[in-house]
């Protein structure tokens, strides 16, 4: 179940031609399950329709006559009431300024100033208006009280000027409110350090050897983690996916480069999704190899077991560690005697012969393995789904 499930997130829009992207935002919040109530400002009206958000959320969406309705004297308090969360996107300086001063003039400010969730705010301006003393000021005051700042970000403005003001993209205020939703979660106050993709170990400076792992798994546990109010590190290889925002992201290359991140981040729990070099090459050479010197012999000796280091060098560094099995063949034997070898606290064994589970798919097949000799069999299940179980486990591992 995502986080957004069953969650009441207001969402205010208030005059920015940045509007049009609200509505991208309103859908992906009610594609994540959240019962989304817009409020529009009159300003807002200008640039978009309510009837925009109806269709999008499936629920009626709310303008200033609202306030002035039947439903008047209670809606604003009903709505403070019941959201677990007011985001504001995008939101002008003007509506910035009201909010920083309490000034309730019409549904959404009344709104705000009658709910008790937290906010979260996207600003939406001109570069000038941004920098403006004022709106800084504002800013600060919002930031004090525990209001959630998305951006602006940089680039092209209404007004044809390039500047700091665009309203950032509606992804990434998701991903913040996804982390502010799961503050007091599973995991709150724990850090939880999560490896992830394929560990590429040079031959020479332009060539690498590594492995199928896209990374989707781990990206999926880094993102379950931080939804759960987890502290996370997520130490990759390189892929071609995005990491989860809100997790502090190392970027290495080699597994001895993932062994030297691991070390200097203890943490309550290791998760090591990467799919990590079994060999590297004996010596990487200096220049890159040429054609003309014929087909090249590469020798190949045994890369840094990162689990197995950390199992003999430094058992303390984490209080519980949960590892992966990806195998082709004698899939529970092999998993249950990497759980024992690696001293590992559950291990996670997926069978890659699947067509759909373990590497570059989005679904996975996979049992959890742990040292008392239980084990659990998931269903096929998405990658998603598969890194709540595991935080789950983790969670309870922590208890
Ligand atoms: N692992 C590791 N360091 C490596 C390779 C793997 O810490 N150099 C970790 C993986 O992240 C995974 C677990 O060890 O959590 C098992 O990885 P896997 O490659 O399946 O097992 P290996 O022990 O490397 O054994 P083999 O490849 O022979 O199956």
């Amino acid at each position: 179940m995502s986080i957004l499930s069953g969650k009441h997130i207001l969402l205010g829009v208030t005059g920015s031609i940045a509007c049009y992207k609200a509505a991208d935002l309103a859908s992906k919040l009610s594609q994540a399950g959240a019962q989304v109530d817009v409020i529009l400002t009159g300003a807002g009206e200008n640039f978009v329709t309510p009837l925009t958000f109806q269709s999008v959320t499936g629920r009626r969406a709310y303008t200033d006559q609202d306030l002035w309705g039947n439903e008047a004297h209670v809606l604003h308090v009903s709505f403070g009431k019941t959201a677990d969360l007011l985001v504001v996107a995008p939101c002008t300086a003007n509506t910035m300024a009201k909010l920083a001063h309490g000034i309730a003039d019409n549904l959404l400010t009344v709104t705000a100033l009658a709910a008790q969730c937290p906010l979260v705010i996207a600003p939406a301006m001109d570069g000038g208006m941004f920098s403006n003393p004022a709106t800084q000021e504002n800013l600060k005051t919002l930031k004090n009280r525990g209001a959630v700042v998305v951006g602006p970000a940089e680039g092209h403005l209404a007004s044809g000027l390039t500047g700091t003001g665009r309203m950032v993209e509606p992804a990434e205020i998701l991903s913040q409110v996804r982390v502010v939703l799961g503050k007091n979660g599973i995991l709150a106050g724990k850090k939880i350090v999560v490896t992830a993709g394929g560990t590429q170990e040079a031959i020479d400076p332009v060539r690498v050897i590594t492995n199928h792992s896209s990374g989707k798994q781990g990206y999926a546990i880094a993102q379950a983690a931080l939804d759960a109010g987890a502290e996370v590190c997520l130490i990759t290889a390189p892929t071609a996916i995005n990491p989860p925002v809100g997790a502090r992201v190392i970027k290495v290359n080699s597994a001895q480069s993932m062994l030297d991140a691991v070390l200097a981040e203890p943490a309550d729990a290791l998760i090591m999704a990467a799919a990590a070099a079994d060999f590297t090459p004996k010596t990487v050479a200096r220049e890159k190899m040429k054609k003309r010197d014929g087909i090249p012999q590469i020798e190949l000796t045994a890369a840094t077991d990162i689990l197995g280091t950390i199992s003999i060098q430094q058992p303390h560094l984490f209080r519980k560690v949960i590892g992966f099995a990806a195998e082709s063949q004698d899939l529970l034997e092999n998993a249950a005697e990497k759980l024992r070898s690696k001293k590992l606290d559950l291990i996670v064994a997926n069978d890659i012969s699947a067509a759909d589970a373990g590497f570059a798919v989005d679904t996975n097949r996979v049992i959890f393995l742990f040292p008392n000799g239980t084990s659990e069999i998931l269903p096929l299940m998405s990658k998603t789904d598969v890194a709540e179980k595991i935080i789950e486990h983790t969670s309870m591992l922590l208890e």
